[in-house]
C-alpha cells in the first residue's frame, strides 16, 4: 500500500499514520518527524529546517523532496510507505511524481482528513512529545503514565511542541490554506483522492480510512 496522509495541523495524521503503518506492516514516512531529529542532532540540515518550523512556515521544497526521495529509496520502504506530512505543495507533489516515476511505484490512495479548527486547537494545547525518541501523547486521550515522563523510552522528558504555541498554530493553519489545501484539487482528478471526517475517536478514523481504501493496491 503507498498512501499520502493530508490534512492541517494537529487533525490526526501521524495518529492514523503509525495506526496503519503497524496494520500493513510498512513504514511511516513523515517529514516533520525526520526534521525534527535533524533539529535536535543539530545537524546542518536541521540548523537550517528550525527556523521556519519555528515560524510555523514550510521548510523549502528542494530541501524536502532531497531527504523524501533519500528516504523512499531506503528498503523498507520499497513494499509500500505513508507519507504523512508530505507532499505539502503542489512542487512538492510534482517531484514526488517523479520520484514515483524513477522508482518506477505508483500511490494506491491520497487519504485527506478534515476537523474544525476549534476542535483541532483543543487537541494541540494537550499534545505532549517526547524530546528524545518524538513518542506523542495527549493530556485528555493518551496521557503518560507518569505525568512529564515518557512510558516509550523510559523516562525522558514530554515537552510542548515549540510550534504548537497559539500564534504559530494560527501561522501553521494559513499556511495549510495557501499552500498544502489546493493539493486536494490538484490529485481529485487523479480518481485515488478519500476525504475523511477527522472528528470521531481514533478508532472510527481508522475504520473510516480502511474502508475507504482499495482493496487490492497497486503492484508496480
Ligand atoms: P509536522 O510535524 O508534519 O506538523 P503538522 O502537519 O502541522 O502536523 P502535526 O504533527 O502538528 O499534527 P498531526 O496531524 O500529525 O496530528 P497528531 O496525530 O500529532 O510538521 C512540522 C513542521 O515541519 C511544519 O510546520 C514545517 O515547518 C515542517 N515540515 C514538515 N513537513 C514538511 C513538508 N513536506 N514541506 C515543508 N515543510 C515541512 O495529533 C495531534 C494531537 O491530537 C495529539 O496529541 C493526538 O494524540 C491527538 N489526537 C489525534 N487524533 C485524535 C482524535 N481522533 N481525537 C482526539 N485527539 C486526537
Amino acid at each position: 500500500m503507498r498512501l499520502i496522509l493530508i490534512g492541517p495541523p494537529g487533525v490526526g495524521k501521524g495518529t492514523q499514520a503509525r495506526r496503519l503503518a503497524e496494520h500493513f506492516g510498512i513504514p511511516q514516512i513523515a517529514t516533520g518527524d525526520i526534521l525534527r531529529v535533524h533539529v535536535r542532532d543539530k545537524t546542518d540540515l536541521g540548523k537550517q529546517a528550525q527556523s521556519y518550523m519555528n515560524k510555523g512556515q514550510l521548510v523549502p521544497d528542494d530541501v524536502i523532496l532531497a531527504m523524501a526521495e533519500a528516504r523512499l529509496r531506503e528498503p523498507d520502504a520499497a513494499g509500500g510507505f505513508i507519507l504523512d506530512g508530505f507532499p505539502r505543495t503542489v512542487p512538492q507533489a510534482l517531484g514526488l511524481g517523479i520520484i514515483l516515476e524513477r522508482l518506477d511505484v505508483a500511490l494506491d490512495a491520497i487519504v485527506a482528513i478534515a476537523v474544525k479548527q476549534d476542535v483541532i486547537l483543543t487537541r494541540l494545547a494537550a499534545r505532549r512529545s517526547c524530546v528524545q525518541c518524538g513518542a506523542v501523547y495527549n493530556l485528555v486521550i493518551n496521557p503518560p503514565k507518569t505525568m512529564g515522563v515518557c512510558d516509550a523510552c523510559g523516562g525522558a522528558e514530554l515537552i510542548q511542541r515549540e510550534d504548537d504555541r497559539p500564534k504559530t498554530i494560527r501561522k501553521r493553519f494559513d499556511v495549510y490554506q495557501e499552500q498544502t489545501f489546493p493539493l486536494l484539487s490538484y490529485y481529485r482528478p487523479t480518481g485515488l483522492l478519500r476525504e475523511v471526517d477527522g472528528d470521531a475517536v481514533v478508532d472510527e478514523i481508522f475504520y473510516h480510512i480502511l474502508e475507504a481504501l482499495p482493496d487490492k493496491p497497486n503492484r508496480s
